[in-house]
């Protein structure tokens, strides 16, 4: 596809790729995605990001039909992801002028991704760049989604760059949103919600930043150009990020994996423990869920238990499955504890504590273990320990 112009001397100059079905390993794409890079041409020459190394030779003809290369002077990378960045290489070829403007932070990861000598100028929050007849407003957005995002406000233009914050997998060659022919909000939601929802607090804090500019088109990394309606875009992102209300009472859930019923009965006496103290508690049989469901249970949540058992010196799969699947979900902070039937080796339960400090998940109460049925004297265990659970929930402060 061509370039096009989006409003006064501000180019779309990025990829389509509406065959990719599965971005970043974890997230399906069915409708595709773009890769969105921009062009200002004013007294000086600046572009946004780049695009996927296997679109460059695209790429620089697209740039080639609107400037000499050799007179771009700023390459303001947003975000190191290679979708951002793996074009970058090849634009220093034709543009062996340009300086690479990115966030202190990010100085590290682009010189690890030249891996060449290039002149890089580190900015911070609200640092300026003026390109002649326009300023460009830089704002500091760690996280969204690496620690290197950074976002550009153009005043003159009232256009933000947002990286990948109002991003949407979706491509659509039409390209922005009041044009395409489908609607598009679900991809603009799932977007949101596998790559963005694990970093909310940054998100709110990235919300504060640009709630006082004005803003009448919004330009992000993937997917349409957004200049509808923006205030439903911005409510949509501040409705996600915001704060939960406080879960009273609190609540724990304990998912669990019984062969042959022991490990189920451990959960039963530890529910009845918690509950004992004052939690809410749920109980889930990890083999008949499917983990995407839990997601949002799961984050509301303050306490997360797994049971399972030893085989084959492992945890089980349904309760792995369970565990992989939190990636996208912010659960740093909650309190998290483990416990299992063993047999003779045992290993499940001390794999669960570790993995769930390693989530920087809070295991104040070391994983219990029962050896194949559970005795009466295991099961009191079983419930002092879902006390134990429940008293440190009870005690402790979210971060
Ligand atoms: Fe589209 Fe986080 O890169």
């Amino acid at each position: 596809m061509k370039p096009f112009q989006i409003k006064n001397d501000i180019f779309w100059i990025g990829a389509l790729h509406p065959d990719l079905r599965l971005f970043d390993i974890i997230m399906r794409t069915k409708n595709g995605t773009t890769y969105n890079s921009y062009l200002i041409r004013d007294e000086k020459i600046a572009i946004i990001d780049t695009v996927k190394e296997k679109f460059a030779h695209q790429y620089i003809s697209h740039i080639k039909e609107l400037v000499d290369p050799g007179k771009i002077e700023y390459i303001i990378a947003q975000h190191t992801e290679p979708d951002h960045t793996g074009s970058l290489s090849s634009l220093l070829e034709i543009a062996p002028n340009a300086q690479i403007v990115c966030a202190k932070v990010a100085v590290k990861y682009v010189e690890n991704t030249i891996n060449r000598e290039a002149g890089i100028i580190p900015v911070e929050n609200n640092s300026t760049l003026s390109l002649g007849t326009r300023t460009l407003r830089f704002l500091s957005t760690p996280f969204l989604h690496w620690p290197d995002t950074m976002m550009t406000y153009s005043e003159s233009d009232e256009i933000l760059f947002p990286c990948d914050v109002f991003a949407s997998h979706f491509c659509d060659s039409r390209m922005f949103d009041d044009t395409i022919a489908r609607d598009f909000r679900p991809d603009f939601r799932q977007y949101f919600e596998v790559i963005l929802r694990p970093y909310k607090r940054h998100l709110r804090n990235a919300l504060k930043k640009i709630e006082p500019l004005t803003i009448k088109t919004i330009a992000p990394s993937h997917g349409p150009i957004l200049r509808k309606n923006i205030a439903d875009y911005i409510n949509c992102y501040k409705a996600w990020a915001a704060v939960k209300a406080e879960n009273k009472p609190k609540r724990m859930l304990i998912y669990y994996a019984s062969a042959h019923g022991n490990t189920e009965k451990m959960a039963n006496k530890i529910a009845e423990g918690a509950r004992s103290v004052g939690l809410e508690v749920e109980l889930f049989d990890a083999c008949t869920i499917h983990p995407e469901d839990h997601l949002e249970r799961i984050e509301n949540a303050d306490a997360l238990v797994f049971g399972s058992p030893t085989i084959n010196n492992d945890v089980v799969k349904p309760i792995w499955d369970i565990l992989t699947s939190l990636a996208t979900i912010d659960i740093k902070g909650k309190v998290g504890a483990s416990f299992g039937s063993v047999g003779w080796s045992g290993e499940a339960v001390q794999f669960l504590d570790d993995r769930l400090a390693a989530m920087k998940v809070k295991v104040p109460v070391k994983g219990l273990n029962a050896v194949l049925v559970p005795s009466e004297e295991e099961l009191a265990e079983c419930y002092t320990f879902g006390q134990n659970v429940a008293k440190a929930v009870a005690m402790d402060v979210k971060e």
